[in-house]
């Protein structure tokens, strides 16, 4: 069975003027590693990108995007036709309400600057899903990690979630380890990892594939 997979990395970045803006530390590291096992599957490959310093895997089309309105654009344009959704994206959870055009001067006094909710592009995508598709989260936690990937797999209404932690030095943004706690419905759960993110990757999409060969039975 031929597989189409989308799949989001990176953080997405939200600016205030031309050369100032909010964002987080994600490297792409783990996404990216993600679209070369899918494509080492032989999976058709989409790849929507944040700012990221990666070379750009074989094999795979890459979507370069900056903020998480263009990602939201990019993968919406993207999700019809895909079997599975994989977002790893650290998308930027406020935006300001005003980008300057041109560079704030600074005064010496404090700068206060108001922030607005972007979309949530995953929760967003599950509304019009079809139930042939598998949609899978990645939660980045510094507290309580499995207990809020859970409340996000429910409230976002999608198959899987990866329980990720960022907290600390030891978090995964950036890092070439990585370990993800794979939750599912009805209970399932499947720790993998700590490993290099190369074979997380391979291993989480072996589960992917698993799941998707169950559904197509
Ligand atoms: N996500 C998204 N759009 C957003 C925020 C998050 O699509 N605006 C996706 C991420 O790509 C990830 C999942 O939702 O797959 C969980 O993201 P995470 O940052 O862990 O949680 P949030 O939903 O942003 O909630 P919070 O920041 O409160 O933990």
């Amino acid at each position: 069975m031929s597989i189409r997979c989308l799949i989001t990395a990176g953080p997405t970045r939200e600016y205030f003027d031309p050369v100032r803006f909010i964002s987080n530390p994600s490297s792409g590291k783990m996404g990216f590693a993600i679209a070369e096992a899918a494509s080492a599957l032989g999976w058709t490959v989409d790849l929507v990108a944040g700012p990221v310093s990666l070379p750009e895997p074989v094999g795979v089309m890459l979507y370069p995007v900056v903020t998480a309105e263009e990602m939201l654009r990019q993968t919406d344009a993207l999700f019809g036709p895909c079997d599975v959704l994989i977002m790893t994206a650290a998308v930027s959870d406020w935006r300001p309400k005003v980008c300057l055009p041109e560079k704030l001067k600074k005064t010496g006094k404090n700068l206060s600057v108001e922030l607005e909710p972007v979309p949530d592009i995953l929760a967003t995508l599950a509304q019009r899903r079809r139930p042939d598709q598998l949609l899978v989260g990645f939660a980045a936690e510094t507290e309580s990690v499995e207990e809020n990937a859970r409340t996000k797999l429910s409230q976002k209404k999608i198959d899987f979630i990866a329980a990720n932690s960022v907290a600390g030095p030891a978090g995964a943004f950036g890092r070439d380890e990585n370990q993800l706690i794979l939750l599912g419905r009805e209970g399932y759960r499947q720790v993998i990892g700590p490993a290099s993110k190369k074979v997380v990757a391979q291993k989480l999409v072996a589960e992917l594939s698993a799941a998707l060969a169950t559904r197509s039975c």
